[in-house]
């Protein structure tokens, strides 16, 4: 199947909107530069998370720093296997660092969850999680989300970064490659 005729769940020009109202929101939370000058840390979840950080890096007004973790959870399947791989760690530090996590989409929390237990354990100033999509009806793990893009059904999404076994990622829209039943229309979230 083509990617381009899958259905569109949210476009290009809706992502764009909601990406610089993220900005915005993560600016606020930043508050003023650091006087030791240490610049917050963005944390890129590979590899579906790499459209999504680079338009939101590029509408952060301030300074950021940039480093990529790999989590991976889903071998070629739509499904979840319920184990999550950290096949690449961070490149550097992250002790008294403002750090904000940026992960394509919360779907069983699972991922972010683990990610974050990680991460805390290297005592951060602080850590935030930013994530594009949301869906909240499949959660089984907890997890705070300081910045969400947009919650949506459940139903498998792919593009903006989003694959599905390796394919569709660099579709501009977000579509629908498998629906689930009639689902909720897709919500904008206020940041909070
Ligand atoms: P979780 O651990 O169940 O929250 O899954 C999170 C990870 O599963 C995300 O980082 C994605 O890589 C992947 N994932 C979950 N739902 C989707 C989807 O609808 N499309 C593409 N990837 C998804
Ligand atoms: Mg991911």
């Amino acid at each position: 199947m083509t990617g381009q005729t899958l259905p569109i769940l949210i476009s290009q020009k809706r992502i764009r909107a909601r990406v610089a109202e993220m900005a915005r929101a993560v600016e606020e939370d930043l508050g003023p530069p650091r006087e030791d000058g240490a610049p917050p840390r963005m944390v890129v979840v590979l590899k579906g998370a790499f459209f999504f950080a680079a338009d939101l890096a590029r509408e952060i007004r301030r300074d950021l720093s940039i480093d990529f973790i790999h989590a991976d959870s889903y071998g070629g399947s739509t499904e979840s296997s319920g184990r999550v791989l950290l096949s690449k760690d961070l490149d550097h530090d992250i002790a008294g660092v403002d750090v904000l996590l940026v992960e394509d989409i919360v779907d069983t929390g699972l991922t972010v969850r683990t990610i974050c237990e990680r991460l805390r354990q290297r005592e951060p100033r602080s850590l935030r999680v930013a994530t594009l999509l949301s869906k909240p009806s499949r959660r089984v793990e907890q997890v705070e989300l300081s910045y969400t893009g947009f919650e949506i059904p459940d139903c498998f999404v792919v593009g903006y970064g989003l694959d599905h076994a390796g394919r569709y990622r660099n579709l501009a829209d977000i579509r629908v490659l498998e629906p689930s039943g009639a689902g909720d229309p897709v919500q904008p979230q206020r940041s909070g």
